[in-house]
């Protein structure tokens, strides 16, 4: 059996995919397979459904797999063993899946459930991480980047497989996504005197997927106008300059992706130092960027964010791709119970669903359970 988490990113949206930073951490939530070999071939998926009973996939053939060729919840542990199948392990297997991480909360459950299918597949041909001669962590990332692009159709970047993946215990991951870099930066709020408070906001937006899609293509076209191979390249000192060049509507998207870079780097300063309590209005400063310039937010995470702010939290912000789905306040511990409960009014007052409330400490990355 191997398990892999969800995750939170701390700070860092968006910018993955123009070859920035990121700072994410894993959660004490984890998919994990149980998987046993099979010797015709075949991939046969159970997981457990919403209402706890077994849902089975159709049993595919792995040799026969192909994008588009598996819809559902199924297409993601496929995808996987599809690009095994390329990267030469090839064999069938039955895998049992089950697991915590709250599904459509974009705390990376989806990714969590790949990783964990990476393991499981690589396992059952002999392969642990971290032994002589397997892959890297960040290898099999990739490896599930390109599942979940070419086979399961979604244009997303290396930020979640990569936490899933390389995230370790008590500490936030500083991924620079170019050049492949990582540093573990001790995070300990608790020592700090503070929480991270998890809120999701259980809203999930249909844009969703094609919100994403269509801020990726327009921070490709504002590289490409401004001949740089990323929005990476555009210096914070030359970002006024780099504005005026560009069409209007891209500008926003670019502030977004420069200012986000500068604020991972500032918070991770701040962390190197010990200065923990200190990055709340880092954290702040991203939310409004991602609403007001990026404009992936929704009313629901500025409730949240908001309500958390108004209650005393030191900084909020969304985590992950937005549209719905979650967002972290970092708290005073003494105050998580008020601040819970006033984000919880705020939710009751403007009538919508109580979301689900939550602490988490950075957790262990991906690995063989038993
Ligand atoms: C989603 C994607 C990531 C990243 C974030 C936004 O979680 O899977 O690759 O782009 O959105 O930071």
């Amino acid at each position: 059996m191997w398990s892999a988490p969800g995750r939170v990113n701390l700070i860092g949206e968006h910018t993955d995919y123009n070859d920035g930073f990121v700072l994410p951490f894993a959660l004490p939530f984890r998919i994990a397979v149980a998987a046993r070999a099979r010797t015709d071939g075949q991939l046969a998926i159970t997981t457990v459904g919403d209402d706890g009973r077994p849902q089975r996939a159709e049993p595919v053939s792995v040799g026969a797999l192909e994008p588009d060729g598996v819809t559902g919840w199924a297409a993601y542990p496929s995808g996987v063993s599809w690009v095994l199948r390329h990267e030469g392990f090839t064999s069938g297997a039955d895998l049992v899946i089950a697991g915590d991480v709250p599904a459509g909360a974009g705390l990376s459950s989806s990714h969590a459930l790949q990783c964990a299918t990476a393991l499981a597949l690589l396992g059952l041909a002999g392969v642990e991480l971290d032994q002589p001669g397997a892959p890297t962590r960040a290898g099999v990332a990739a490896w599930v980047q390109r599942s979940e692009n070419d086979f399961v159709g979604v244009p997303t970047g290396l930020l979640d497989q990569t936490a899933s993946l390389c995230c370790v215990e008590s500490c936030v991951l500083f991924l620079d996504v170019r050049s492949g870099e990582m540093e573990q930066v001790p995070f300990d709020a608790a020592t700090a005197g503070l929480d991270v408070l998890v809120i999701d906001t259980r809203a999930r937006h249909s844009h969703a997927d094609s919100g994403y899609r269509e801020r990726r293509a327009g921070c490709e076209r504002a590289a490409d106008l401004l001949d740089v191979p990323a929005l990476r390249d555009v210096e914070p000192a030359g970002l006024d300059d780099a504005l005026a060049r560009l069409p209007e509507e891209l500008r926003p998207l670019v502030r977004h992706v420069v200012t986000e870079n500068e604020r991972v780097l500032r918070t991770v300063e701040l962390l190197r130092a010990g200065r923990l309590a200190e990055i709340g209005e880092l954290l702040s400063a991203s939310h409004v960027s991602l609403r007001d310039d990026y404009r992936v937010s929704c009313l629901e995470l500025d409730v949240a964010v908001d309500a958390a702010r108004a209650a005393g939290a030191l900084g909020a912000r969304m985590t992950g791709g937005g549209f719905g789905g979650s967002a972290i306040a970092l708290v005073p511990h003494e105050e998580l119970d008020t601040i819970g409960d006033k984000v919880l009014a705020a939710f009751a007052e403007r009538s919508l669903p109580a979301p689900g409330l939550f602490t988490a400490v950075p957790s262990p990355g991906a690995g063989r359970d038993i």
